[in-house]
């Protein structure tokens, strides 16, 4: 018995920015960005679209999908690193946009685990016995926090955001949460961002600053484990799980998971070539991509892991 996802839905921004337009900033090539991250073309938010806004639609079209009423919601949780402001924090923006009335609302921050953490909480709960009802939402503006003088940045992000409905139909004591979630904070400096006050009030604003490659290392190494690591909870072999749901960082490592556990590329869907990095909101985007072309049967075995700045890492186990 697990915490299954009952509605999904997503937002994208209108705008779209191909490899050609970001080449026209700085020095690069759409088949340098092709050839090594997968990403064709990314959606950046336009002047309208905010964390909360996006968050919203996507709330929206997961409650619309889940066919409840927003009352029915008793949390909501936002993953984000991008909010436009530190308070209130976007899961109430979305709570008042939605009428949840029944629902506390907090976000979280863990990157590019964002979601994974969300599901985790909001399931954990579920299994107290002190809630029924979740939404969870991964939701970004990462194109605000991008240098777009810094080729090793401005290709690999764009905004959106997704959204799930978490249910778990049984007893609570019979929920099973196969599930990991670790931290590496020694690692903290490979992926930075600070947006705030310094000592002396002055505000400061630094973009993304990353050590690619250092990271590439991280998510290769430890994403195989985590999966070893879920795969042994749930007491499934890895030949039985029909997709791998990553998150979305850079084709290239998502082939090299692939092949380290010996599966093929195609239980790995993928949405980077189209949307490119959009931190939390990757997973439950892929998810209602998958959802909505009708790929995910009742009874389909999902392995969700995701990877990121903190570092975090980390996922579950669920069957559709
Ligand atoms: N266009 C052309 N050349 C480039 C570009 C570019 N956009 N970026 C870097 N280069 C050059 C470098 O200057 C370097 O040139 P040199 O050999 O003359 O010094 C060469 O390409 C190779 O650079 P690397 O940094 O080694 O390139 P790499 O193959 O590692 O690709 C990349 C860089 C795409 C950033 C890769 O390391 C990566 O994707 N890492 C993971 C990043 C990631 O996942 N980040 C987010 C995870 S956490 C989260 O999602 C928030």
């Amino acid at each position: 018995m697990f915490v299954k996802i009952e509605g999904t839905g997503s937002f994208l921004p209108e705008r779209v920015v191909d490899n050609f337009e970001i080449a026209t900033k700085v020095d690069t090539s759409d088949e340098w960005i092709q050839t090594r991250t997968g990403v064709k073309t990314r959606h950046i938010a336009g002047e309208k679209d905010t964390v909360a806004s996006m968050a919203t639609e996507a709330a929206r079209r997961a409650v619309r999908d889940a066919g409840i009423s927003p009352e029915e919601i008793d949390m909501i949780i936002v993953s984000t690193v991008s909010a436009e402001q530190t308070l209130p924090c976007v899961a109430c923006e979305v709570q008042k946009a939605l009428d949840a009335r029944s629902a506390s609302a907090f976000d979280v921050n863990s990157a590019c685990s964002g979601f994974i953490t969300g599901y985790q909480i909001a399931a954990g709960q579920m299994k107290a016995g002190l809630i029924r009802t979740a939404l969870v939402i991964g939701s970004e503006c990462l194109s605000e926090n991008v240098d777009w003088t810094d080729r090793g940045t401005c290709i690999l992000f764009g905004d959106g955001a997704g959204a799930t409905i978490l249910r778990a139909d049984c007893r609570p004591e019979e929920i099973q949460i196969p599930a990991v979630l670790h931290a590496d904070g020694s690692k903290g400096h490979v992926l930075t961002c600070s947006v705030g006050h310094g000592k002396d009030k002055v505000p400061f604003a630094d973009y993304y600053q990353m050590d690619g490659r250092e990271i590439f290392k991280f998510a290769v190494k430890k994403v195989p484990e985590v999966i070893g690591e879920i795969l042994e909870k749930s007491g499934q072999e890895v030949d039985e799980i029909d997709y791998f749901i990553l998150h979305q960082a850079n084709r290239r490592i998502i082939e090299s998971i692939a092949k380290r556990l010996h599966q093929d590329e195609s239980k790995f869907p993928m949405n980077i070539m189209d949307n490119g990095n959009i931190s939390s909101a990757c997973i439950p985007m892929l998810l209602d991509q998958l959802r909505r072309e009708g790929r995910l049967e009742p009874g389909t075995k999902l392995v969700i892991a995701g990877f990121g700045a903190g570092l975090t890492w980390g996922g579950f186990y669920l069957e559709w």
